[in-house]
């Protein structure tokens, strides 16, 4: 099986909100990573609104030919945006303020109850449920029972190992989990962290059908499009003399 890719534009809107300016629009990001052969677009629509906006996800409903996957934390709220915005896919995944990113998985075993509540509110909605959780035996169970379509595994563990020991043990981690997951009837989905250099072994790992990629993707772009954005101001410049 071919695997996907998801492309997490969060981080343009996040140069965007850097300024309050316009540009870049993570809209015309998804549309050009569509183009590059993306399998489905990524956003979360964080409470505090850090980068992507409503006007964000509801225009990306429209332009998006491949799949919207909205990351959201299992509150009201974003319920409630997600059954009117009906995105393809939504995964579940915890939420403070004062984090960087996501820091760590879900914890589904001590919330199960309304963490149910919120699988079967989704897919009520036709939504496909993921829940963002670390590789462990426990929360895989757990998200089975609350009645999520799929897991995400939770890659940082693994792409923040200090060492080749540490990586291979967190590596290990992540193949049980995709192969017990797979048993318990789940798609496995992975992501965070994951760059052009470390994605390799996550990538073979064949249980594994998606894998969601932001940061390292955008940061790329930045540097391959660097040429190119001078060679136009450059232009624009001389123009503007005649
Ligand atoms: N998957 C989930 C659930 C995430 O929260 C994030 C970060 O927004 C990603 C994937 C993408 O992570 P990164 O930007 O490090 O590639």
């Amino acid at each position: 099986m071919r695997p996907k890719l998801g492309v997490n534009v969060d981080h343009v809107a996040t140069l965007r909100q850097a300024r309050g300016v316009q540009y870049p629009d993570p809209v015309a990001a998804a549309v050009l990573a569509e183009i590059g052969g993306a399998d489905q677009i990524t956003v979360h629509l964080r409470e505090d609104r850090r980068h992507i906006s409503e006007r964000d996800l509801k225009i990306l409903r429209q332009t998006v030919r491949t799949r919207l996957n909205l990351e959201m934390a299992a509150v009201q709220e974003m319920c409630s945006m997600a059954y009117d915005v009906r995105p393809d896919a939504a995964c579940l995944v915890p939420e403070r303020r004062q984090e960087l990113t996501t820091e760590g998985g879900l914890n589904v075993v001590d919330n199960i109850e309304s963490i149910k509540k919120t699988c079967a509110f989704l897919r009520d909605g036709g939504i496909e449920v993921s829940i963002f959780i670390d590789p462990e035996a426990d929360q895989l169970r757990a998200s089975h029972r609350a009645g999520a379509n799929c897991v995400e595994l939770h890659t940082g563990k693994y792409c923040d190992a200090p060492n080749a020991r540490a990586r291979a043990e967190e590596l290990e981690r992540l193949v049980d989990a995709a192969k017990a997951g797979r048993k318990l009837g789940l798609k496995i989905n992975a992501g965070h962290g994951l760059n052009y250099h470390n994605v390799y072994d996550v990538a073979a790992i064949e249980e594994i059908e998606e894998f969601n990629i932001g940061h390292s993707i955008v940061a790329r772009a930045v540097l391959t499009g660097m040429e190119e954005a001078v060679r136009e101001m450059v232009e624009t410049l001389r123009y503007a003399r005649g």
